[in-house]
């Protein structure tokens, strides 16, 4: 063990910070927490940080816890529009066998969807917008369909707005939780959704306006699929390739998951339906924290 020294000046600090956390039980949170310090006082080293700022961003961070509610995760989003929480997800989940593309979770998710039986409809209030039909199969890690999977479905209104932000919508609008059926497939109704902004009333808004950056998400479905000793999927699927794809304010797109909106084959129920197959990767089947209640 070093023994502590006094610091000189600014060149050794860091070395000091470091050496105060050599007795770190934990060896994860020892390297997690000396690879923060390190790339920290880098950072404040390369742009030369003035008191000011230091203090404008300690401010910053705090309006940012400030500004979370049981119906609002600001700091869910502040990650989300640093390309943060995409290369977590990314990170940890390649594609190498084959398994679907993730997506980042965003602030939306809400723990107790309603559930739902085939065919059922998302949309529990009067919800504007072209109603379409949603089918999906879900294969296992070997490559085969898997049963009884659990499919937990997500989407903003047309109006721009998830039910929880919104009150002319019904609780739980435009969530659904669905499980496969014995050759792995579901499918529902729901709205075509459609682009919205992601909430600028907080800093993650004065952030984005000093970067002259827009807030839009392009128009998308959000799922997470989960089943025992399968790795859970968390993603989106992308229905309109004009709408901003390369420019999502939280960098969720990614191309496996631009999907189609095609004819639909039979001549009753809605014109238009997206078709998709989802493979998960071998795994414990574990659930997020819920960003909002
Ligand atoms: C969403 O798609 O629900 C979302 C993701 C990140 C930030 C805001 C919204
Ligand atoms: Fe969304």
């Amino acid at each position: 063990m070093e023994k502590p020294r006094l610091i000189e000046n600014e060149h050794d600090l860091t070395d000091v910070v470091l050496a105060a956390f050599q007795a770190t039980s934990d060896a994860r949170v020892k390297q997690i927490t000396e690879a923060f310090v390190r790339h920290a006082h880098a950072f404040l080293r390369e742009v030369r940080l003035t008191e000011e700022e230091f203090d404008y961003g300690l401010r910053f961070i705090s309006a940012i816890g400030q500004a979370n509610t049981d119906s609002h995760n600001e700091s869910v989003l502040a990650a989300d529009v640093l390309g943060m929480s995409t290369l977590v997800s990314l990170m940890n989940n390649p594609q190498n066998l084959g398994q679907t593309a993730a997506a980042l979770l965003g602030p939306f998710w809400r723990l107790n969807a309603p559930e739902c039986r085939h065919g059922d409809s998302i949309a529990r209030s009067d919800t504007p917008g072209e109603i379409i039909l949603v089918k999906g199969r879900v294969y296992g890690s070997d490559g085969q369909p898997l049963a009884a999977a659990a499919v937990d479905v997500w989407q903003a209104s047309p109006v721009g707005l998830y039910e929880n932000q919104d009150p002319e919508q019904d609780e739980m609008n435009l969530r659904g939780m669905f499980h496969t059926d014995s050759d792995g497939r579901f499918h529902f109704l729901t709205v075509k959704p459609a682009g919205y902004p992601v909430p600028t009333h907080g800093p993650v808004g004065t952030l984005l306006a000093a970067q002259n950056r827009h807030p839009y998400r392009p128009a998308h479905i959000h799922f997470m699929v989960s089943a025992p000793d399968h790795k859970t999927l968390i993603t989106q699927l992308f229905v309109d390739e004009q709408d901003k794809l390369e420019t999502d304010v939280v960098f969720g797109v990614s191309r496996p998951l631009v999907a189609q909106l095609k004819p639909s084959e039979s001549g009753v129920g809605p014109a238009q339906t997206l078709e998709f197959e989802f493979t998960l990767n071998q795994g414990e089947r574990h659930f997020p924290e819920p960003p909002i209640k």
